[in-house]
C-alpha cells in the first residue's frame, strides 16, 4: 500500500493546474520540476499548494552547501513541501538541503538509484547503498529508489529502515504500482497520468492499484 505523487511535468502553467486539480482528490502529493518550473515559474508551486496538495520539489539539487542552501530556502519559501537532492556532491552538500527543508518544517529526500535503464550504470556496485547510508547519516526524511528495479528497492530498504521511500519509473518507463506498492512509501507516476487523454481517469485508477 502506497501513496500516490504525480509527476507534473507538464511546461505550461494553464495545463498543469488544470490538469492538478482536475486529480486532486485521488493523489496524495504532487511533484514539480525543471520541465513545469522553467516555463510556468517557481510561483506555480503556491497556486498548486493552494489547491490543498502538498508539492514536492524534484530540483536533484546538487551544489556547494552554500548554493544549496539559496536552492532549498527558495522552493520552501515558494510553498512547497519537500525538496530532492543528490548526495553525490557530498555530506556537507546534503546536509544544507536536509538543513533547510527541516528549517522550514519540509522534507528532503536523497536520490539513491534511478529508474532509468542509464541508472543501472552508475548506481550498482554499491553507490546507491552509500547514497542510503549518506542519507540515513544527514537525516534526511527519505530516499529516491526505482520501482524498475524492485529488488533494488528492497536492498535500500534493508538499509534505510522506516525512512520514507519515494519511486518513480511506474506508467511511461514500464514499472507496476504491483511490484513496489508493499515496498515503498509513495509511488510517483508522471505521463502514464498527465499525460493521458483522461488525467483524472488514470490519476483514478493508479490510485486504487496503489491502495
Ligand atoms: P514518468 O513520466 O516517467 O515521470 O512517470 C517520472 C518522473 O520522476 C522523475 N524521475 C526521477 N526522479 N530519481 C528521481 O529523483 C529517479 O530515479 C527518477 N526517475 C524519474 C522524472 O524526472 C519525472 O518527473
Amino acid at each position: 500500500m502506497s501513496a500516490l505523487i504525480l509527476a507534473l511535468d507538464a511546461t505550461s502553467r494553464n495545463e498543469a493546474l488544470a490538469i492538478a486539480e482536475s486529480t486532486a482528490r485521488y493523489i496524495d502529493a504532487i511533484k514539480i520540476g525543471y520541465p513545469l518550473v522553467l516555463g510556468a515559474g517557481l510561483s506555480v508551486a503556491g497556486e498548486i499548494a493552494a489547491l490543498g496538495v502538498p508539492v514536492i520539489a524534484d530540483f536533484k539539487v546538487a551544489d556547494i552547501p552554500n548554493t544549496n542552501t539559496l536552492i532549498c530556502d527558495s522552493v520552501f519559501q515558494a510553498g512547497c513541501s519537500a525538496v530532492i537532492c543528490h548526495a553525490f556532491p557530498g555530506s556537507d552538500s546534503l546536509a544544507a538541503c536536509v538543513g533547510s527543508a527541516h528549517d522550514h518544517g519540509g522534507e528532503c529526500f536523497v536520490v539513491c538509484e534511478m529508474s532509468h535503464p542509464g541508472g543501472a550504470e552508475w548506481f550498482s556496485g554499491g553507490v546507491a547503498e552509500s547514497f542510503c547510508m549518506m542519507a540515513a547519516g544527514a537525516g534526511a526524511d527519505g530516499i529516491i529508489a526505482p520501482a524498475t528495479r524492485p529488488a533494488r528497492v528492497a536492498a535500500l530498504r534493508e538499509l534505510i529502515g522506516t525512512r520514507k521511500i519515494y519511486s518513480p519509473g511506474v506508467g511511461a518507463q514500464g514499472a507496476s504500482p504491483e511490484d513496489v506498492k508493499e515496498l515503498v512509501d509513495g509511488i510517483i507516476v508522471g505521463r502514464a497520468i498527465y499525460g493521458a487523454a483522461d488525467p483524472a481517469a488514470a490519476a483514478a485508477e493508479y490510485s486504487r492499484r496503489c491502495r
